[in-house]
């Protein structure tokens, strides 16, 4: 092959990796590549195709450094604590059933929280469905397996940890009764269709990785999986600049509820 330059080695990877790059902002993605690149000296795009294609472990860590899939239980408290205290309550007083989604679920702390956050409320298994997704098969994995390091377990309190995690060498165990209340699958928020009829979906920090013709794209795909008083959970520092375009309205920070 002869050398190519990074708008050809964008769309050759995202062929072979099966996920549009084009997508994402651009700068970021040109960044975190040569990030790569340089890790491995590797010296032109050439090359850096050829070994995303030939070694599979290589091609999944390249997928991880893109899709950066940093978590953690309970991350930015205050929200946990509103959806604790406000969002879950009344959904679970208007319906008989609550279908819950976390949509870019990465290694499952933010699901696994929600699942946490349930069974602190006493509400009955069979009153819920939690799913979680990721586009990243190598983290669903880590997903399923449930265990952690102290960093990811900043934010929860030792009762919980207590309560919930079983400590061997460096790593916190979830417990098994809370790992089989979330269900782990792989979708690609962009091109795959999703459930629809949907009491809460939560897709936390990842709106900020897509340019902005695609981030109206998802919305409008996450408001129409929503079930009419459904709500979205969005990321601290992601906000939706105008709600309304997508039937939605802002309720707090953070959180949306269709119209
Ligand atoms: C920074 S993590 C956020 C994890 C979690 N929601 C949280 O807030 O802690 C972003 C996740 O989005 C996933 N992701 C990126 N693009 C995606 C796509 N097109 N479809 C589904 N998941 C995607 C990544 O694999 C990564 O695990």
């Amino acid at each position: 092959m002869s050398n190519i330059n990074f708008d050809e080695f964008k769309n050759k990877v995202s062929r072979i990796i099966n996920i549009d790059l084009s997508s994402y902002k651009e700068k970021r993605v040109e960044r975190r590549s040569k990030n790569l690149m340089r890790k491995y000296n590797i010296d032109n795009y050439s090359d850096y195709v050829s070994k995303i294609r030939n070694d599979m472990q290589f091609r999944q860590e390249f997928i991880e450094h893109m899709m950066i899939n940093t978590s953690e239980f309970f991350r930015n408290p205050e929200n946990y604590e509103f959806l604790q205290n406000k969002i879950l309550p009344e959904l679970f007083d208007k319906h008989n059933k609550v279908k819950i989604w976390s949509a870019a679920s990465s290694n499952g702390c933010e699901a696994y929280t929600v699942a946490i956050i349930l069974n602190e409320l006493n509400i009955k298994a069979n009153r819920y469905q939690l799913k979680a997704t990721d586009i990243d098969p190598g983290i669903l994995k880590e997903a399923r397996e449930g265990k952690y390091k102290k960093n990811a377990l900043k934010n929860v309190d030792d009762r919980l940890i207590n309560k919930y995690f079983n400590k061997q060498g460096k790593f916190y165990h979830l417990d098994s009764k809370i790992k089989r209340q979330v269900d782990f699958n792989r979708i690609n928020l962009l091109e795959d269709s999703y459930d629809s009829n949907i009491n809460l979906i939560l897709c936390r920090n990842v709106f900020i990785y897509f340019t902005k013709p695609v981030k109206d794209r998802l919305t409008n795909k996450l408001s129409n999986a929503l079930t009419e008083d459904g709500i979205l959970f969005l990321g601290n520092t992601e906000y939706l600049l105008q709600p309304r375009k997508f039937n939605l309205e802002k309720i707090h920070t953070s959180f949306y509820r269709k119209t």
